[in-house]
This record gives structure tokens, sequence and C-alpha cells, in this order.
């Protein structure tokens, strides 16, 4: 884990925000660290005011109990994050503002207000309530990127249900797996999506997963496409009938702040992908600060994270962020290179999109594809530029800011994860200058430090682990149905403190640079993918009988999956068939880019795989380093150094 950490790039030159943004910035410097100092000094009493700003049915009792590893948040209070989304907005005259404007692939355009939004997730809560569904149920999502996933995420948030939202690249099997896991009754889906102009037949996979998960009772369908999917008496219904014979009328349901809002599934270094459960009244105190300060929301903002749905990051700020701050959001449902690489920039222009936040994989491929794309469009609308999901290069920083920016707009890069539920990581636009390359300093009450194993800090520059030392109201609470693994994964790991699992550093201004994982954890393309989850995949094939695999740096997607493979006697291999397996049992996202056919894998003597040497090989390099640990160091000189084709 160590070779990721001692790689710590040079600082970059500070970047600072034009005299004009500063001017009309919400927060300088000087009130972030007045508001920075309360939330550390006196976290209740910052917490609870910033809370105040949102409604509560019941008021709590304290604003947090923390118990090692478990803290509560706002307790005994209770509140609505749909309710706080949508009728504390309306009642507040947003009615006629936009909510939610999207764009299809195919170029149509829908717009919901705040009004229209609303009346669509009371008749979702109660058809919802018709399908049996109550208050702690989990509700499988399994949509493309329509308004219909916002739609269905706060109909569920209204009644107390819990949203697992699984994206729709995942597998057949991915997905059962997950509605199994969280022993959903009720799956939301559509009959297709559409991709680069084909059709992906979402309710086929659908179907397949139903079969492998009897937990399931009921699905709604949306049609997206042609309404031609095959329905099964009984157990499916459509989403446009079903709404259309609700009522419109539905009170939000008082829930209690730590009521679980969702559970989301994502990959860890070990085992299958967890459940990370999410709170209602911290994640909705945490999203809503975030939004507001990290973006510096303005009355006429239109503001467009890029995130589908499935991901944390269209959680908080595709949907509850934004919707929380009486904000509108585009949201748009395909790729973005259809029909060519102009496609985001030409929705900036049409739509006037004023703060876009996006990734450093789609960044790199912009940048790939050539000025002359983004050079066709008119980007003035454009105010403040925000990146997630991986470490940015100082190079695709540069790009984004020039080349989309136009020298105008402050670039957020922002670190959180999953776990975290809102940003922990990065410079507020307008009070301080930015570092490309670098996320920055602490959100309000966050508590970074960069330590050793033992949990001991390090020194100003030098590398290390990223830890939090207090928790904060959207940490996750749990993992579903293993509060053992949440205890050992997130808090056990060093003693006292919150365990992010990746490296960083931090240089004399207390900005922090997130260098990457430390644990078997790959980030391609700004997706999360287990090392483990994609060895038992490969295990899975009937010619397969040992796997290893390891990050390789890759230039557009961050790191590329690549395989070491062991066959069984008489076996031999076809790298395009195991590719297809990988992709079938799990998503084309955990497709290795490249495999490698190994008689042995190093070990040490108690059997771990020595993923280190194989980064080497599979990154091309001479294999260097401490090999006496290795139990059979001629392992080394026989791995292959070419790929199988
Ligand atoms: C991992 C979390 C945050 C929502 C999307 C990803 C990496 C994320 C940054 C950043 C460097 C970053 C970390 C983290 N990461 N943002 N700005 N700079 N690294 O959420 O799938 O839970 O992944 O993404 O390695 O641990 P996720």
């Amino acid at each position: 884990m160590t070779d990721k950490i001692d790689h710590a790039s040079q600082d970059e030159a500070p970047v600072f925000p034009s005299a004009e943004f500063a001017a009309s910035a919400s927060l300088n410097a000087e009130q972030y660290r007045a508001m920075y100092e309360r939330s550390m000094n006196d976290p209740e009493g910052f917490w609870g005011d910033i809370a105040q700003e949102l409604h509560w049915f019941s008021p709590w009792s304290r604003v947090l109990d923390w118990q090692e590893p478990h803290a509560q948040w706002f307790v005994g209070a209770q509140t609505n994050i749909a309710y706080n989304a949508l009728d504390r907005n309306v009642n507040a005259g947003l009615g006629n503002k936009r909510a939610i404007v999207w764009e299809g692939e195919n170029g149509e355009v829908r717009t919901f207000t705040y009004a229209e939004l609303l009346e669509q997730v009371k008749r979702a809560a109660n058809v919802l309530l018709n399908l049996g569904v109550v208050k702690g149920d989990r509700v499988t999502l399994y949509l493309p990127m329509i308004p219909e996933a916002a739609i269905a995420m706060l109909a569920c948030a209204r009644i107390g249900a819990i949203h697992s939202v699984v994206f729709g690249g995942f597998s057949v099997a991915a997905l059962a797996d997950r509605i199994q896991n969280a022993q959903s009754k009720v799956l939301i889906t559509a009959d297709a999506s559409y991709r680069r102009g084909a059709l992906v037949p979402l309710k086929g996979k659908a179907d397949e997963a139903a079969a492998h998960a009897e937990v399931l009772e009921k699905m709604l369908v949306v049609c997206r496409a042609d309404c031609n999917a095959p329905m099964q008496e009984g157990r499916d219904v459509y989403w446009h009938d079903a709404l259309a014979q609700a009522s419109s009328e539905h009170t939000a349901e008082p829930l209690d702040s730590e009521h679980p809002l969702f559970v989301l599934y994502t990959s860890g270094s070990t085992g299958k992908p967890k459940g990370v459960v999410h709170s209602t009244g911290g994640y909705m105190v945490g999203t809503y600060l975030t939004t507001k300060t990290v973006f510096d929301l303005k009355e006429n903002d239109l503001f467009w994270c890029t995130a589908d749905v499935g991901w944390v990051t269209g959680h908080s700020y595709t949907v509850y962020g934004p919707l929380l701050n009486g904000a509108s959001v585009l949201m748009y449902e395909g790729a973005p290179n259809h029909p060519d690489w102009g496609r985001f920039w030409d929705m900036v222009q049409r739509h006037r999109v004023s703060v876009l936040y996006t990734a450093p994989t789609a960044i790199r491929s912009f940048m790939r594809a050539g000025d002359s794309f983004p050079g066709r469009f008119d980007l003035s609308s454009l105010r403040l530029l925000g990146s997630v999901g991986e470490p940015i290069n100082p190079e695709a920083w540069r790009w984004y800011e020039r080349v989309i920016g136009g020298g105008r707009c402050p670039v957020v890069d922002t670190w959180w994860q999953t776990e975290t539920g809102s940003i922990m990581l990065t410079t507020l636009p307008g009070a301080f200058p930015a570092k490309p390359g670098t996320a920055g300093l602490p959100m309000f009450g966050v508590d970074p430090a960069i330590v050793t194993r033992e949990g001991d800090e390090v020194q100003d520059g030098q590398g290390g682990l990223l830890v939090i030392r207090r928790p904060w109201p959207s940490m996750l609470r749990t993992v579903y149905g293993d509060d053992a693994r949440y205890a050992k994964t997130y808090w056990g790991e060093i003693p006292g403190v919150y365990f992010a699992g990746d490296g960083a550093r931090k240089d004399s201004d207390g900005y922090i640079t997130v260098m990457g994982r430390v644990d078997d954890v790959l980030n391609v393309s700004g997706h999360r993918l287990g090392t483990m989850e994609i060895e038992s995949a490969l295990v899975g094939h009937a010619s397969v009988s040992e796997a290893a695999v390891v990050g390789r740096p890759d230039e557009l997607k961050g790191e590329a999956v690549v395989a070491f493979v062991l066959l069984k006697d008489g076996h031999t291999v076809d790298a395009a068939e195991l590719r297809q397996h990988v992709s079938t049992q799990i998503g084309a996202l955990a497709r290795p880019d490249a495999i490698y056919v190994a008689d042995a894998l190093p070990k040490t003597r108690s059997g771990k795989i020595m993923r280190r040497f194989l980064r080497q090989v599979a990154a091309g390099q001479e294999i260097s380093g401490d090999t006496s640990t290795l139990e059979d160091p001629s392992v080394l000189e026989r791995l292959a150094t070419t790929p199988a084709q």
C-alpha cells in the first residue's frame, strides 16, 4: 500500500478566483474561518443553527449523541427530506420555479417546476403505499437518468421507505444480489434506456434478476422507450398508469432524524459490495450546507451535476442537495459523446448552465477530443466548475479552467465518498485560491488528519493515511445488515478515527492532496471497484483456477483493470471471453483491460498475494523492491510480460 503514498506530486501554484467572483461569493476567507472554528469548538451549536434553516416536525433533544462508532444527529427530532426539498420550497413561493430540467439523449426536453415535481412525488408516494410498501421497507431502483429516478427516490423518502438505487450499468447478477441483500419487495425499473443511440433493455435485465431474487413481489415499470416490454401479470405495473390513478394528495410522513433514508452499495477491499446506510436528518443537513456553500448557489443558477443517480454524487448533488436549496437542476440521460464530444457544451449553451460539476475522467476525455468541440459553443453562462470522483491531474485541471471556464470560473475539486454522504474537502470558491490537483481544506465540521498505520500524525508534506477524527452529520450510519463490518472497516482500522481508505498529504497551508486508495479498491473512471469482486467473477469462469486483479495507471480512466489468471489443467483461454464473463457478472465497467496468464502468483509464506509486484508488471515496469517475503521469488521471473489476446 505504501507505493501509492510515496509518490506525492509537487505543489502547484495557487490559482486565485477573479475579483468579480470573489466580490459576489457568499463566503469569504474570514467567514469560512469563523464558521469552521465554531464547527470545531462548538459543533452542536454550529450544526443546530444550520439545521434550523430546514423544517423539523418536532425538535431534537440533543444535536449529537456519539457512542463510537455510532452517531445520532438531531436526536429525537422528526423531519422529512422530501418535504424539505419540495413542500418547503413550494410553501416559500418557489412553486413555479424550475426544479428539474431534463434532456433525453434523443434531444427531448422535459421540465418540472417545484409544484409539478411535488405533485408527481405525491402520486408516486401513493402508488408505493398502494403496492403495500410501508415505512422502513426497502425499494430498489434500476433506472436510467430520467426524471422518474428522482421522483421515485423522493417518493420513497416521503413515506419513509428506504431506497436502494442500483446503477443501470450493473449486471443482472449484481442487481439480483443487491435486491436480495436489501430484501426489497419492490423494484422500480424502465422498459429500456438510451445509450449512444441504442436501446438498453433494462426491463429484460430486471426480469432476469427477479428470477434470482425470490424476495421480489412487485415491479413498477416506467415507459422510457416504446412501452413494449413483456409485463408479468400480477407482478408488473406501468408507472404511468399507476400514477395517473393515484391520488395527488399526500402528507409527508414525519420521520425520526435517524430513520434510514437510503442504502447504496459500494465496493470495498474484501467481500461483496457493502450497503452503505445513510440517515434522514444528518444527510439532509450535510448535503444542504455543502451544496449551498461549495457551489455558492445563487437564485438563478442552473446547476448541472453530470453524475448518474446510481452513484452517491447523483444522490447528493443531482437530487437532494440542490433541491433542498430550491435550486434548478439539469439532468441528462445519455452519453457525453453522443452524437459527438460537443454534447455537453451544446447543452451548456442551450440551457444556460451556470454551475457544472463533473468527473476528471470526463474532463480528460474532452481534453483528448480537442478544444474545437467546446470552441463551437457559447459557454459564457458558466460561472463555477467542480470536479469529483478521483484525483484530478493538474493538466486536466488547467484545461478545464482555461477552455471550459474561459479563465473566469473557479474550479472546486471536491473530495468525499459514498460513506461520507457529502463533500468533505474542497476550497470554497471566492474565498480561497485553488491548487490544481489538490482537494483543499476541510468543510465545516470535518476534522481530518494524515496519520501512520498506528494513528500518529505525520509531518506536513509527508504522505500518510487520511482519517477523520470526529463524526459529521452526513456520515454513514452502518453497513446494511452487517454492523460489525461497519465498525471494523471504518472505525476499527485505526483506533478512534474514521479511516477513509485513501492516501493523502497536507501542505503548510492546510491543503490536503488525496492521492488515491491504499486498499484493494480500484477507481476506474471515477467508479469504485473491489479487486476481490472482480477476482471472484474471474474464478467463477470454468477455465480459471485463481485470479489476482490490480490497477494500472491509465491516462483517461485514472486506473485500468488488469487481471492475472491461472488456468485449470488442460484449459486454454480466450481473453475476450473472460472479459465478457466479468462484464456479465458485474457490469461493463469492471471489464479487465488486460489479462495475463500466469502459472503461479507471487505470494507471501502466509499465502497473501503481493499485488505490488503485479502492479509493476501491469504497468510495464521492471520488478523492483524487497522480494524476501515471497514464498517463491522465482515466480516473478516466470510472470508473463505481455497480456493474453
Ligand atoms: C473514492 C470514493 C465522492 C463521490 C464519488 C466517488 C476517490 C473522490 C476525489 C477527489 C481524489 C477522490 C477517493 C475516495 N475520490 N473524490 N476529489 N480527489 N480522490 O465516491 O465511489 O465512494 O469513491 O473516490 O479515492 O475514497 P466513491
